[in-house]
């Protein structure tokens, strides 16, 4: 480990059997041991509570913490993740071996850090229908709406007679026969949200008391949703990880980010998509607000869980490593040593191969550290993103429950506009809508779907004090609870856009409706889905909006398709239909002028441009040598390369 240049260690995520074979029976000396040769090779240490995997001694003690699926089928011993975190006596349990190994190792000199749990959520279990949770449910809604009427006000539930007279009366909205209320539903993932929120909580608790001096964070999926509100569960942890497997999400994620008809970039088979494990790298930063992050779990070859599970090439794990910390990655920890010989991933690769013998990723190590210093240093500096793209949990949900159109995805929708602001070099952060937005020029909320009082007059404020925003459609449709707003659309946001949307029409495969527009490259079309517009201002001395855009045919020609109307300092608009990848490139320029930002370079497809302080990076993901124009130069960088540049010239790469 050592000559390969780590510096860190993590471990015992899963070593729950090992660590507490009976009741209250410890078992330290292996792991003190390990700890104690990784140490005196002065290497420090991640530790992890091993909560994701209880032992088969405690199932069989109390089976009730075992979660319950959708389908309200128990789910049994025999892989990780089966527990349900609202259950007393799985918290019980948790309290005691965290506590006992935060005691144990809270203050050892190598022990510099903890990783709690391992992927909360994942394997679908972000949301459990046991009955502990239906009962913390009731409590839940009883806490948030005080009193049974407001539930029902809130969800309607006047619709198929759904009213309810008694608190025991609610249930999880699983096993319905037609479609379960949404505004239910999207309450009951609140719910369990919040449920491992706190029990994330009750780890962090324990750790901050036994482990004072040592960094408390988990290893997060964001690649697209695991069902849980990353900004919730970010918020109380030291700082964020994540998990990155390129080749596995350009493989299964994907499909969830790029549309039918989206022509993917040419990209190296080996490499996954920059643009998808970009996408998470600008979530992970974005979530605690521009921090910067760790990387606890890097590929370093080939995964099992894809789909193909491609071998990867030299070079690969060089260009993952570069692509993490040009995004804000302040550690980068490889997934995993040694490719283990039994078991459920024994088709995995480690930086070690079954034999043991150095495999590709090891050698990547070795080749990378001549640049270690360079990393250091680019890692030191802060990113400074110039564009914040709201991206909100309930929102999310809400239009996965209901999306009207089968092609409208709300992940999706986000992906074209960061695209085409990565195209062209952009900085993004993926933020929540309540974030601080002074920041950021030029804010886009591509569906502001659910829209509060105070969202609305945080957005106005963001605007009238200089900022630009743009909301796309679907902004402003409904209210928290997840009903339709009773004002004309888009709802609250109707004075900031000042506009009324006449219509909406979602457009099935092969519709569309022209456009028109003075905008350079803004031609073409709306496909998936289109709103007609009616400019207007809405009281006297409010300001007029500008059309941007009309309907050059189809049923709303002549009117409006974008409006943009200035604001104090600043400029709000909004947009009539769903992009595709060569409009919203034309927006984003017009977006990026009107903020006063200069774009850094067009970037050819599978080319991605980080900045980091003063240092920019170019990171090709092809097999191809590429070229831009970047910074008044040509650059040129080879396939598979990485460039480093800085106010002194090139000084890394080809
Ligand atoms: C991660 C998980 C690891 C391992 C890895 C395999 O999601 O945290 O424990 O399973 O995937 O790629
Ligand atoms: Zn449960």
């Amino acid at each position: 480990m050592r000559a390969a240049g780590l510096s860190h260690v993590r471990l015992a995520e899963f070593a729950w059997a090992r660590l507490e074979p009976a009741q209250n029976c410890f078992e330290w000396a292996w792991l003190d041991s390990v700890i104690g040769i990784l140490a005196g090779e002065g290497l420090k240490v991640i530790v992890c509570t091993p909560t994701a995997a209880p032992p088969a001694w405690l199932v069989r003690a109390a089976p009730e913490i075992l979660p319950i699926g959708e389908d309200g089928h128990r789910r049994e011993f025999g892989s990780r993740r089966h527990y349900c975190p609202t259950q007393p006596a799985f918290r019980e349990h948790t309290r005691r071996i965290v506590a006992a190994m935060a005691t144990r190792y809270g203050r050892h000199p190598a022990v510099v850090g903890w990783q709690i749990d391992n992927e909360l959520g994942d394997h679908n279990t972000g949301r459990c229908y046991c009955a502990a949770c239906v009962t913390a449910f009731r409590q839940w809604l009883a806490r948030n709406y005080g009193t049974l009427a407001a539930v029902n006000d809130a969800w309607g539930t006047e619709f198929w007679s759904q009213g309810y007279t008694d608190w025991s009366q609610i249930d999880a909205p699983n096993r319905t026969v037609a479609g379960p209320n949404p505004s239910h539903v999207l309450d009951y993932y609140r719910f369990s949200s919040d449920s491992y929120a706190s029990y994330l909580q009750l780890q962090l608790d324990l750790l901050r008391q036994w482990a004072p001096g040592q960094a408390a964070t988990t290893n997060f999926i964001l690649s697209p949703d695991p069902g849980l509100d990353y900004h919730q569960l970010a918020r109380p942890l030291d700082f964020v990880s994540w998990d990155s497997y390129p080749t596995g999400y350009a493989e299964v994620q994907a499909k969830a980010l790029y549309g039918p008809d989206v022509q993917r970039p040419r990209l190296a088979f080996d490499l996954g998509d920059p643009y998808v494990t970009g996408f998470a790298h600008d979530l992970a930063r974005g979530l605690k607000g521009s921090q910067p992050f760790w990387i606890l779990e890097q590929q370093c070859g080939h995964i099992n869980w894809g789909v193909y599970n491609p071998g990867v090439r030299a070079g690969a794990v060089r260009l993952w490593t570069w692509h993490a910390v040009a995004a804000g990655a302040e550690a980068v920890f490889y997934f995993n040593w040694r490719a283990t010989l039994f078991a459920q991933e024994q088709y995995h690769s480690g930086l070690l191969n079954h034999d043991a013998s150095p495999a590709v990723g090891y050698a990547d190590l070795l080749a990378m550290q001549p640049e270690r210093d360079l990393m250091a240093q680019v890692a030191a500096e802060p990113v400074q993103a110039h564009v914040g793209l709201l991206l909100d949990y309930a929102d999310l949900w809400a239009l996965q429950l209901q999306p009207h159109h089968r092609d409208f995805g709300y992940l999706r929708h986000l992906f074209v506009f960061y695209r085409a602001l990565r195209r062209f070099g952009l900085t993004v952060d993926l933020v929540t809508p309540a974030a601080d937005l002074s920041r950021y020029p030029l804010v886009i909320g591509p569906t502001l779907f659910l829209v509060s009082e105070p969202l609305a007059q945080s957005l106005t404020s963001y605007v009238q004090a200089g900022g630009h925003l743009l909301c796309g459609v679907r902004s402003g449709f409904k209210t928290p609870s997840n009903r339709v707003t009773a004002q004309p659309l888009p709802g609250l946001l109707r004075p900031l856009i000042s506009a009324t949307i006449a219509q909406w029409h979602a457009l099935p495969p092969g519709v569309d409706y022209p456009l028109a527009s003075s905008i350079p490259g803004l031609d073409g079309a709306a496909s998936l889905w289109a709103e007609a517009l009616t400019p207007w201002p809405l009281a006297a001395g409010q300001p007029a909006a500008t059309v941007l855009a009309e309907y050059a045919g189809g049923p709303f020609a002549g009117q409006a398709a974008w409006v943009e109307t200035q604001h104090g300092l600043g400029q709000a608009s909004y947009l009539g239909w769903y992009p595709t990848e060569s409009q919203a490139a034309a927006l984003v320029l017009h977006l990026a002028a009107r903020a006063g930002l200069s774009v850094p370079g067009e970037m050819p497809p599978g080319l991605i441009l980080a900045q980091r302080g003063r240092f920019s990076i170019l990171l090709n993901f092809t097999d191809e040598t590429l070229n831009t124009q970047f910074a008044n130069c040509t650059h040129t960088v080879a396939a598979r390369d990485v460039s480093v540049l800085s106010d002194m010239g090139r000084i890394v790469g080809s």
